[in-house]
């Protein structure tokens, strides 16, 4: 099977510990630690812009509050994002996937894009962001790939962008895991390493499809994981595991 071509260590939205997450100011940490390989969360705002976003509502990461799916993204420009996390970081955006993406390709990150939908939203959230996602990338030499826990999401970025990779996110493997790579066309299992066992990893390897762990922070624990044949790591300590950790 050919080599995983990503980077195996990939930084947990944006920055890790170490930066406000889906920010601006955490994806250029992750540059600056040397890291190759960021992963973000993209959601729809209320007027369907594609922002960088974990949660449903404003409220943990923003000084705002309330539901994304009922503000639009002009409403969010004034936010800040970077306050709950340091004061050094306080006025940090909300970034548009727009501008996430632009500064990924201008610095040369590897993007793994997870569409998290609002509820009701899964396929409205796969094809815009995999739109987006081509636009942005067009010309680039290296395309990111697209992931999600919710199929409907990952079916609909196959239909709008079907030359974009895909990846199926999960906490456990389940029994039907084959056939639900193969219906969505994807090229990669991403699992809670917390509940892979080392001959799911090898069957996973043996079909011919890469796999990731989410979210590992441990050094020792990605060293076992490396043995068993994971590809890549997710991480938020980007303190403990550089980029060229083995
Ligand atoms: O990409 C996998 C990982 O990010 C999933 O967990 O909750 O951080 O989005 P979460
Ligand atoms: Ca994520």
């Amino acid at each position: 099977m050919k080599p995983w071509p990503y980077p195996r260590i990939i930084a947990h939205r944006g920055g890790g510990t170490l930066a406000p997450e889906n920010t601006l100011a955490g994806l250029r940490k992750a540059k600056t630690l040397g890291f190759a390989g960021v992963e973000f969360d993209v959601m729809l705002a209320g007027d369907a812009t594609p922002i960088l976003m974990h949660d449903q509502t404003l409220d943990r990461t923003t000084s705002g509050s309330g539901p994304i799916a009922a503000t639009a993204y002009r409403d969010m420009l004034t936010l800040d994002a970077g306050s709950w996390f340091s004061r050094e970081h306080a006025g940090e955006p909300v970034p548009s996937f727009e501008r996430a993406g632009r500064l990924c390709v201008e610095l040369g990150l590897w993007a793994d894009i997870e569409i998290k939908p609002v509820k009701g939203f899964e396929a409205e959230t796969g094809k815009a962001a995999a739109l987006a996602a081509r636009e942005l990338w067009r010309g680039a030499p290296v395309q990111p790939l697209l992931c999600s826990f919710q199929p409907a999401a990952l079916a609909a970025a196959q239909q709008a962008a079907p030359e974009l990779p895909r990846g199926a996110l999960t906490r456990d493997i389940p029994p039907e895991w084959k056939q639900w790579l193969q219906k969505l066309g994807c090229v990669s299992l991403h699992c809670d390493y917390r509940m892979l066992l080392p001959q799911q990893a090898r069957a996973v390897r043996d079909a011919g499809y890469w796999l990731l762990c989410y979210t590992v922070n441990d050094p020792e624990i990605v060293r076992v994981l490396f043995d068993w044949g994971v590809d890549a790591i997710i991480t938020d300590r980007l303190d403990l595991i550089p980029p060229d950790f083995r």
